[in-house]
């Protein structure tokens, strides 16, 4: 197991190094080692056992690091950042050649994006480079929100864990690329009614399934052990049965026992939803049911970014 602790300059001190250290954001927490250093971003790929096709965020301090990564800023990139950052916004941009291409995995642009967690950005402010970081998670599994889910599953291929709580917003970054228009690959923390003011009309394409090398991710993802059913309220109440457990949005379901039932929000909040979302996929993952079922959320705002990640966690099942 990792030692979780609050100790910056140990944290800085080991980044240094080239060792792996786990991060607390406002979205899920990170798996970080110095972006500019190939073999200590190696060692991310090795720990989380991710295919290298599969791109890293790069975390910056500020928009004037950013630009020591990026070749360009496009006029709504910038008007984003701005506005944005610190925040759950990964903006993709034409990299530079110090970016090394493990981190991009080849691709000519680079994930960057300023988190909103005091202490990482004391951290980042007290490195010398920016930071690589993956949601602490293995390949394919649901996201960590706090230092003991990075622990249960990594803590034994990470040097330390930085305990920055529970995490805020609980779900990941939205990610926005401008090529050939402002384009949304993965909905995230931050919603399209709140970019769109500011970036003008958003397209978004999320996943692929064939072609893993475009922007965004893949299908199957954030995906607990056990099979979820997901769907609405009536639809689920077709699939209750004492053995199942239940994620759902305000109200517990009838015919599944109420100790195997999580709400997500009893006042139905979708940011206080989010915000649990991934604790309880854990949760429940570990319960003694055979079987999860899930409710769909209100499609707007940041519920389409809990219904996303419910749909990719439900298809990858037996
Ligand atoms: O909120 C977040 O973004 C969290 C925290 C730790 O910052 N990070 C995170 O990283 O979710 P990760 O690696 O789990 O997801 C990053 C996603 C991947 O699906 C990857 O395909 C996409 O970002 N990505 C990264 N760089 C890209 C690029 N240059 N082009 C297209 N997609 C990219
Ligand atoms: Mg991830």
């Amino acid at each position: 197991m990792a030692e979780i602790g609050k100790d910056i300059a140990r944290a800085r001190q080991l980044l240094m190094e080239g060792h792996l250290v786990a991060i607390p954001t406002e979205t899920v927490y990170g798996l970080a080692a110095n972006a500019l250093n190939e073999k200590a971003v190696l060692e991310i790929f090795k720990a989380k056992n991710r295919p290298h096709f599969d791109p890293l965020i790069v975390h910056v301090a500020s928009i004037e690091q950013a630009t020591t990564l990026a070749t360009s800023f496009p006029q709504e990139a910038k008007a984003l950042a701005k506005k944005f950052w610190p925040g759950p916004l990964t903006l993709l941009l034409p990299k530079k050649e110090i970016v090394p291409d493990l981190v991009t995995s080849g691709l000519n642009t680079v994930g960057i994006r300023c988190p909103d967690h005091t202490t990482t950005l004391q951290l980042l402010q007290s490195l010398p480079f920016p930071l690589a970081a993956p949601s602490a998670n293995p390949f394919g599994y649901v996201s960590p929100t706090t230092p003991q889910h990075v622990n249960e599953q990594l803590g034994d291929k990470v040097a330390y864990i930085v305990d920055g709580g529970e995490c805020s917003v609980g779900i990941e970054s939205t990610i926005v690329g401008f090529e050939p228009a402002p384009t949304v690959y993965r909905l995230g923390g931050l919603a399209l009614e709140i970019l769109e003011p500011v970036s003008g009309p958003l397209h978004v394409q999320l996943h692929s399934t064939s072609n893993p090398h475009a922007p965004g991710q893949l299908l199957s993802h954030y995906a607990p052990h056990k099979k979820i059913v997901l769907g609405t309220r009536t639809q689920l109440l077709e699939h209750t049965h004492a053995n199942a457990g239940a994620i759902v949005f305000e109200h517990i379901l009838t015919g599944i026992p109420a100790t195997h039932q999580i709400i997500l929000s009893a006042s139905g909040n979708l940011e206080e939803a989010a915000q649990h979302l991934f604790a309880a996929l854990r949760a429940l993952d570990k319960a003694p049911v055979d079987y999860i079922l899930a409710e769909v959320v209100p499609d707007t705002g940041i519920g389409r970014a809990i219904n996303d990640r419910l749909r990719r966690a439900a298809t990858l099942q037996n």
